[in-house]
């Protein structure tokens, strides 16, 4: 009997990485009873849509296929957001979940935690009580709303933990570990013939940099992504850079005629993850604004070089693992000097988060 009905509200890239274990740890959990005591149903609220954006994890890593795909793209920040705070309370008013599943901090998290809250339906926040203290980041903004409209927070950090208290958040928080932990598992197990990625890029294990870029304070400022690109064409001269681009990198790219800055580099389209997952354990060195690549760079025991100037997850940079390097050209060809490996870091957790969130929320 379905105790539990529960709508996941997704749209950005990491979120399909993140959602796919927790999506497994409830079919686990409803094999394990012996019938369907929660019923998940996937909402997509369209904002990644390139197939190498988001089809390509939907297949890869077995997640089920979103019952609904709200196509909401592109525009400003409050008219994307807005566009998906309408749509996605249709599809509640409609299907009358119990709960809303949403995760990290992107536009498509706080439409999701918008249109629930204004319907009284309760919210899990996964990745909860991260901060950048950096208000200017629209992530931020999203990631502090959401924690406080969530009923459940789960935190894959003792930091995290900290934060929300700070804020008065104290009831329902649980320091559930990391789900993208549960996701490099997760790749782990499902196979290694995406090591064919550095077959065809042409690169030898150990012996390139791999880079990403994306944080739109990066990208739209025309100083600071010039100034990465540069260090980037700097360390080219050393060992190969492979780029696997971000629609928004590439578009930033050409908007300010800085193609004459990349023709060292090897620039690729958007992987899947497990070839992203390969790229990354046969690197020598990560370069990366990403949240989730700063993080998989020390599940793979690959030294991070974070081309920003704060980030959420400093017990990366604490234990030794992770240097902050921002987009100073001298600053990063340092950091890619003084890189060494860290000391481990325990409250990611052992790979069960997912499961310690589905039974949390279904004892
Ligand atoms: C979003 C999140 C960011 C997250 C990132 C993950 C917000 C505010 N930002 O940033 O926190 O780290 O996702 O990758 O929600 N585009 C395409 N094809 C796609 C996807 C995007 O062409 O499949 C284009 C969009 O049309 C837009 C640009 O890329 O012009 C940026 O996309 P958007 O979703 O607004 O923000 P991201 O930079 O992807
Ligand atoms: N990733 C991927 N293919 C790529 C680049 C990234 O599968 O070409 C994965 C990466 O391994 C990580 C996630 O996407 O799991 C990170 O997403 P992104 O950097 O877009 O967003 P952020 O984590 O910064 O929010």
């Amino acid at each position: 009997m379905i105790r539990i009905k529960i709508i996941t509200i997704v749209g950005a890239r990491p979120q399909f990485i993140k959602a796919a274990p927790v999506s497994r740890a409830v079919i686990e959990h409803n094999k394990a009873a012996g019938e369907q005591r929660i019923e998940e149903i996937i909402l997509h609220s369209g904002q990644h849509f390139d197939e190498k954006m988001s089809e390509v994890f939907f297949k890869e890593l077995n997640i089920p296929a979103p019952q609904y795909n709200l196509g909401v793209q592109g525009g400003s920040h409050g008219a994307m957001t807005g566009r998906m705070l309408e749509r996605i309370e249709a599809v509640l008013l409609k299907e009358n979940p119990d709960l809303v599943i949403v995760y990290g901090d992107t536009n498509t998290t706080l439409a999701g935690a918008l249109a629930a809250s204004k319907l009284n339906i309760k919210i899990a926040h996964i990745e909860a009580g991260l901060r950048s203290w950096n208000k200017q980041m629209p992530e931020e903004i999203n990631r502090i709303l959401t924690d406080h409209l969530s009923a459940f927070l789960f935190c894959p950090t003792v930091q995290a933990v900290e934060n929300l208290k700070k804020e008065g958040i104290q009831k329902n928080v649980f320091h559930s570990g990391d789900v993208m932990f549960d996701a490099a598992l997760l790749a782990a197990s499902l196979s290694d013939k995406h090591n064919l990625i550095l077959k065809k890029t042409g690169l030898q294990k150990g012996a390139y940099f791999l880079a990403t870029l994306h944080r739109a304070e990066n990208t739209d400022n025309e100083i600071r992504l010039k100034s990465i690109l540069s260090a980037l064409n700097e360390l080219s001269v050393q060992k190969p850079v492979v780029l696997p681009i971000h629609p928004r990198t590439i578009k930033k790219i050409r908007a300010f005629g800085l193609e004459s800055l990349t023709p060292n580099l090897k620039i690729i389209d958007p992987v899947s993850f497990l070839e992203m997952v390969a790229l990354e354990k046969n690197a020598a060195l990560i370069l990366t604004d990403s949240g989730g690549v700063q993080k998989e760079a020390y599940f793979h025991g690959i030294p991070c070089i974070t081309l920003r100037d704060e980030t959420e997850w400093i017990e990366t940079i604490e234990t030794g693992w992770n240097i902050l390097a921002g987009c100073d050209v001298n600053k990063i060809l340092k950091a890619c000097q003084k890189r060494s490996k860290g000391t481990p870091i325990l409250e990611y957790g052992t790979g069960n988060a997912s499961q310690k969130i589905i039974n949390t929320l279904n004892p």
